[in-house]
């Protein structure tokens, strides 16, 4: 695998390959790998000719007072990671090269960043929106990876490269669990034994809302009161519980069809998110 820092090499590889007619995939991450990123970068390796991965902790999507500073970083274990699933390159900008002095290109996230995560972590959709479309620019992909544990995340992709017409087929892929149900996220390395213990709660109360939409509940209001009471004794704080469209991400007060459950809670000061679409 090589490292490429710079996005004048990378450019250059780029015209390189597509001139020799490759399929570039693309998995944009922010390092720290796990299981989830793997998952990724496998699938995009089978699907394509040429598999580029970037990391890059990106500033312009924390919050003043969230964890950019802290977020773990250790290139060294993500280089070892993706060499051991072959990956072709590692793309690892630096923070002046995706954000020259005076950059004010920032790209809106659009109306999907009015619910759910948006209006709790103010211009953070507008930092991935960015970044990804930066990234995207300098990557040129035929098709590019996302998870579903960050739902709001590829919706809001989905339609920024619907609305720029962008010529990048994006590939939604499942969420990649522990064994104990616990979605796969590099926050998770921030949870003390006893944390991640209760972090379980989260899936757990995803099913509860399951079993009781399979159960004939339709109302949303009762199924989320249901969700808050079961996560309520392992939680610090619920920031919410939603049950939406899964496509506009509009709230539903009645379940009908297929519905996305959502939810974002501290557990300690570690903010976790998790969800599940749920079919009627
Ligand atoms: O999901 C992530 O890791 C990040 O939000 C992304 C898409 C790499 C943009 O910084």
């Amino acid at each position: 695998m090589k490292l490429i820092q710079s996005p004048s090499k990378l450019n250059r590889l780029v015209h390189q390959l597509k001139r020799k007619g490759r399929r570039i995939g693309f998995v944009p991450t922010m390092g720290y790998l796990h299981k989830g990123h793997l998952a990724l970068v496998k699938r995009a390796l089978k699907e394509n000719d040429v598999v580029i991965v970037s990391i890059f902790v990106n500033p312009t999507q924390f919050g003043p007072k969230e964890d950019f500073k802290r977020y773990p970083r250790n290139l060294k274990r993500d280089q070892k990671f993706l060499k051991q699933v072959h990956t072709d390159y590692l793309f690892a900008p630096t923070r002046r090269s995706v954000y020259p002095k005076g950059f004010r290109e920032f790209v809106s996230p659009g109306p999907l960043a009015k619910y759910l995560c948006g209006p709790k972590r103010p211009g953070h959709f507008q930092g991935v929106a960015t970044v990804v479309n930066r990234l995207f620019q300098m990557v040129a992909p035929d098709s590019a990876y996302f998870g579903e544990k960050d739902y709001q995340q590829l919706r809001v992709i989905q339609e920024m490269v619907r609305r720029f017409r962008l010529p990048i087929a994006i590939k939604r892929c499942p969420i990649v669990r522990e064994r104990d149900g616990l979605a796969m996220s590099s926050r998770n390395r921030y949870l003390s034994t006893k944390e991640r213990i209760q972090a379980r709660a989260l899936y757990q109360s995803l099913l509860k809302a399951h079993k009781l939409i399979k159960g004939g509940e339709r109302d949303a209001g009762r199924i989320k009161r249901e969700v808050r009471k079961f996560l309520k004794p392992y939680v610090t704080k619920i920031d919410y519980v939603e049950i939406s469209n899964p496509s506009t991400l509009v709230l539903v007060k009645r379940v009908k069809g297929s519905v996305l459950v959502t939810l974002a809670c501290f557990i300690g000061t570690t903010r976790l998110i998790d969800n599940k679409i749920i079919k009627v």
